[in-house]
């Protein structure tokens, strides 16, 4: 091995709460445990198959980026990322330790491959991205390894469609196999899933649609990132858009390389669905490339 590889990607929801209830020392009560039981296995996973980098795809919640500029994709190309204040401090855990090289490396070659990113050199990192870590590897004194924040909007409209995204993961995994180290490079897509915070509609939870966005990520990724986003919106609620971001992680797994003839689709190591944490479904998938 010579250059970078991505060896599995994983997928998980990034409910707020499910950062306070494990920093407040809840999850063990009996409505936490339902939802951190479906972390065990993965955390263990975690520990057996550890990667040299996570590059973690999120979305920031007006935290980093205000209404003022609104990057459609940015990723983090800073050495550190401190954790952002969302209102009432900053979650207790440890800062996050990023990869520069390997961050400017990807920017280059995505750049080069068509895709806008925004460069961000100074970027606090919100729940999005603390509360699937803390999922993954609990409440350690520093998080396993580097990892590069790659922000998406779905906050403010237009947000970037299934299509775009799948296309972007693709473009991540060429530039990740271009880069000349051996690092095992991990990719995740968090938030969603079904969930809706405002309106009439909140509350919004579609069992239906979250097991068979699951199904259809695993089995036809191509055919899932067809689902225009208004579809998202319709079934899953206003901030079930944050699923698109999971098809930049499928996109980066190798049966999704363009023109493969043969394609060996990835190996489904876990999967887990529950009902409710706040108020959100949570999803979760842990994918090793074939
Ligand atoms: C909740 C879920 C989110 O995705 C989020 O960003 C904020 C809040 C919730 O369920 O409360
Ligand atoms: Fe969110």
């Amino acid at each position: 091995m010579t250059h970078a590889r991505i060896t599995a990607s994983v997928y998980t929801s990034h409910v707020p709460a499910i950062g306070a209830a494990l920093d407040l020392g809840k999850q063990d009560e009996p409505y936490w445990r339902a939802v951190f039981a479906g972390y065990d296995f993965s955390q263990q996973w975690l520990r057996e198959n550890p990667p040299d980098v996570i590059l973690l795809v999120y979305n920031d919640h007006a935290n980093a980026f205000s209404l003022e500029l609104i990057p459609t994709f940015a990723i983090g190309t800073a050495a550190e990322f401190p954790i952002a204040d969302e209102g009432w401090g900053p979650r207790p855990v440890p800062p996050v330790m990023g990869h520069p090289e390997l961050a400017a490396h990807i920017a280059q070659s995505v750049i080069q491959d068509d895709f806008d990113l925004t460069i961000a050199n100074k970027l606090p990192v919100d729940h999005g991205l603390t509360v699937p870590l803390s999922l993954m590897c609990g409440q350690p004194q520093r998080w396993p390894c580097p990892v590069i924040p790659f922000a998406v909007n779905v906050v403010q409209y237009p947000v970037p469609s299934g299509r775009r995204c799948l296309a972007l993961g693709q473009a991540i995994r060429r530039a990740v196999e271009r880069y000349d180290e051996p690092l095992k490079v991990q990719i995740w897509g968090t938030g969603g899933m079904s969930h809706q915070l405002q309106g009439p509609r909140a509350g919004l939870i579609n069992r239906a649609f979250d097991n068979a966005f699951l199904d259809r990520l695993i089995a036809d990724p191509a055919g899932l990132a067809q689902l225009p986003h208004i579809d998202y919106v319709r079934e899953a609620g206003s901030e079930g858009i944050e699923l698109v971001m999971w098809l930049i992680a499928r996109g980066a797994m190798s049966d999704a390389v363009p023109g493969k003839t043969h394609p060996v689709p990835p190996r489904v190591r876990h999967r887990f669905y529950h009902v409710p944490a706040s108020n959100t479904a949570v999803g979760h998938l842990i994918l090793e490339d074939a």
